[in-house]
């Protein structure tokens, strides 16, 4: 698709809060980046528009069979002033990735980048600059065709909406409590669990609901067929140290191929240590606890970047991971990947992109 972006900027802005009151997810900025699609024209009509609300009929396709894709990534301001995108190559394969298994046509991954540059470099002063803050990318593919019958639809709507967060969770770097819950699941190989659409999300919300009214701040997922291996944490990847072993569940199909997860697996073997991509029971991790070689438990995610878990509580058993405290290489890996998303150290793996 060679269309020229046309550009048609507000006359009316937005507010900007202020760094120190963001939160995330529930500011938007002037403006929105739209791609359509029809069968007979292929992806057309590139455009940054001012941001608003869309106009749906009541039988979009979207609203009735879930049939849509997002990502979500962020662009970073450093001390130097510089914006920063954190690895959008792998966000850009992602999307495609969830788009073929949603029956969604690909979109053409330069198209997707420049999407991302463009309207980001057109509200380049709403990414904040406060440590811990950044600008939170939002590209979302939604099936459009207003049409009730079940199969993939003939129109589609790509758009890209950014929100100038600050943590994800309130607990920001303090460690989270969890609940391992083995009474619902959220995914099977095969399912829907490694694409980035919004059933997985819709599936995981009763559970998460549930944990939170006992005073959690996430669950544990376990894998849908055993009920027995330890899969994600709330929406993010999960990670343990066991003795010197640094352990994260494979991509068996289930679970979503975090890029925080594989930066954190590109460093840790980086350091030389002893890393495994490999199945860990639920007993495993209680078993460490018993043994006193849990060392460190943490999730991944672009949200939140590094999380934390201060306690697991299993049935009847609670674990209270390192004293409750943020382990040695939970902080290491922190600080280490904020520091390459801020340029505040130099970036040798490629991992940035600057706008
Ligand atoms: C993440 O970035 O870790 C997430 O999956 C959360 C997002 C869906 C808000």
């Amino acid at each position: 698709m060679s269309d020229a972006i046309r550009v048609t900027r507000t006359t009316t802005k937005r507010e900007k809060p202020k760094d120190k009151d963001l939160s995330f997810g529930n500011v938007f900025t002037d403006h929105m980046f739209v791609v359509d699609f029809q069968e007979e024209k292929g992806w057309y009509d590139p455009r940054v528009e001012p941001y608003g609300p869309l106009s749906l009929d009541p039988a979009t396709a979207v609203l009735h069979y879930g049939q849509s894709l997002f990502e979500g990534l962020k662009a970073f301001r450093g001390k130097d002033g510089r914006i920063r995108l954190f690895r959008p190559d792998k966000h850009v394969r992602r999307l495609n990735r969830t788009a073929e298994r949603m029956c969604i046509p690909a979109l053409d991954p330069e198209l997707v980048l420049k999407s991302w540059t463009t309207v980001v470099d057109v509200d380049r002063d709403w990414v904040p600059s406060a440590g811990g803050t950044s600008l939170y990318i939002r590209p979302t593919i939604i099936a459009s065709e207003a049409f009730l019958g079940v199969r993939p639809a003939k129109e589609y709507l790509y758009y890209v909406i950014l929100s100038p967060v600050g943590a994800y969770y309130p607990e920001g770097m303090n460690p989270v409590r969890i609940k391992v819950i083995d009474k619902y699941v959220r995914a099977v190989p095969g399912g829907l669990g490694e694409a980035k659409t919004a059933a997985n999300y819709a599936a995981s919300l009763y559970a998460a609901e549930e944990a939170k009214h006992e005073g959690f701040t996430q669950v544990l997922w376990l894998d849908g067929v055993h009920r027995k291996y330890i899969e994600e944490v709330g929406t993010m990847n999960i990670m343990l140290k066991i003795g010197d072993e640094v352990i994260t569940p494979p991509l068996n199909g289930s679970l979503l191929a975090g890029v925080t997860r594989d930066s954190v697996l590109a460093l840790t073997r980086e350091w030389g240590l002893y890393v495994s991509e490999r199945l860990v029971s639920i007993d495993e991790v209680v078993d460490a606890a018993d043994k006193g070689t849990l060392r460190e438990v943490w999730g991944t995610g672009t949200a939140a970047v590094i999380s934390p878990v201060g306690e697991l509580v299993y049935k009847d058993r609670k674990i209270v991971v390192n004293g409750g405290r943020i382990g040695e290489l939970t902080q290491r890996l922190y600080d280490t990947i904020v520091d390459i998303q801020y340029g505040t150290v130099a970036d040798t793996r490629g991992w940035t992109l600057e706008v």
